[in-house]
């Protein structure tokens, strides 16, 4: 079967570690199903992957990816990609990703618990079904979890084209929430317009209003912005730092507005159910900026270093 793996990281050119190959298809252990994969999604979690950080199980190809939808048993579904029990014990949402327990799911064929499938919606492409494991989940449990977002509260989006941005917007926008959203990029900012966002504010720019909820996922370039632009009592909720892991904090500000900084990582299994139902009822279109096939995973991979993308960079298998 084709798949997606590395044999070898590089912190360097992380993009060159990726192969593109036939290798042997996996059993699947009692209580797991085979899913034959249509779509998929790149993460920069799988960047960090190919850079040679983080778990790799055993040292032969480590198939990468931990979003997938595909065909189980005839039945469409997504796959739910958190394991629930680490190898420490520790369980959701401090567990492990699929791909760091040696099961990536870029490949034709896969084995995963068979409890982590969900029904792909009807109405869902497969390269925007394959969305939502990762970052959809993961804005979700930011937004609806770590904190509450809906009509009335204002949500403040820092890094608009990103993937968990694209997907807190569009979550936030079906929620009935006003969304605001920063970024470099003035393309980006007219998509995000046209994603519902009442606002698009250059990074940095001040706010028309103080937000309620800041979705951070970009990390010391905005950060500071971020608290300024947080009203009193409001709340940051903080899910990556594309631009670094460590930022500065104006304690002046964070005290006397008594903001609350949140951290979140990916979703229980209720989670990703809840968020798939949310998706199908409010009729949400995941962002999906691209879809090659899995031979060109190289161009996503480059387009997600640049940071050039608007939502998910996504794979087909068909
Ligand atoms: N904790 C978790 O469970 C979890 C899950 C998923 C992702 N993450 C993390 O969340 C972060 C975002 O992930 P993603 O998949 O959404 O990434 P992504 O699609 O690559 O998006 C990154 C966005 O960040 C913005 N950005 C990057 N550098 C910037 C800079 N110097 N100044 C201002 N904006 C900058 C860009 O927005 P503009 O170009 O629009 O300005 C870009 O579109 C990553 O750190 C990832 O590891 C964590």
């Amino acid at each position: 079967m084709r798949a997606a793996y590395l044999v070898e990281p590089s912190a360097d050119h992380p993009v060159e570690a990726i192969r593109v190959g036939d290798l042997p298809a996996p059993t699947a252990p009692p209580g797991w199903v085979h899913v034959d994969v249509r779509a998929g999604a790149l993460n920069m979690h799988d960047i960090w992957t190919l850079r040679g950080v983080g778990p790799r199980p055993h040292g032969g190809p480590h198939v990468i990816g931990s979003d997938a939808a595909g065909v189980a048993d005839g039945r469409e579904v997504i796959v739910y990609p958190v394991l629930p029990t680490a190898p420490n014990g520790r369980t959701v949402p401090h567990a492990t990703l699929l791909p760091d327990a040696g099961h990536g799911v870029l490949a034709e064929r896969i084995a995963v618990p068979a409890h982590h499938l969900v029904p792909k919606p009807a109405g869902l492409s497969w390269a925007e079904a394959a969305c939502l494991p990762t970052a959809w989940l993961t804005a979700y449990r930011m937004l609806f979890t770590r904190t509450t977002v809906g009509p009335g509260r204002v949500v403040l989006v820092q890094g608009a084209g990103g993937g968990v941005a694209t997907a807190a917007i569009g979550l936030a926008t079906a929620a009935g929430a006003t969304v605001f959203v920063t970024s470099r990029s003035p393309a980006k900012r007219d998509r995000a317009l046209a994603l519902g966002a009442a606002a698009a504010l250059d990074s940095g720019d001040r706010v028309p209003e103080l937000a309620d909820v800041v979705v951070e996922t970009v990390g010391p370039a905005t950060f500071g912005h971020s608290v300024r632009s947080t009203r009193a009592g409001g709340t940051i909720v903080v899910c990556g730092g594309t631009s670094g892991f460590t930022a500065d904090l104006d304690l002046t500000r964070l005290f006397a507005r008594e903001i609350t900084v949140h951290g979140s990582t990916m979703g229980t299994l209720d989670e990703f159910r809840a968020l798939v139902a949310f998706v199908d009822t409010h009729l949400v279109r995941p962002t999906v900026d691209s879809t090659v096939d899995l031979a060109d995973v190289r161009t996503q991979a480059d387009r997600m270093l640049a940071g050039t993308g608007f939502g998910k960079l996504c794979v087909s298998l068909t």
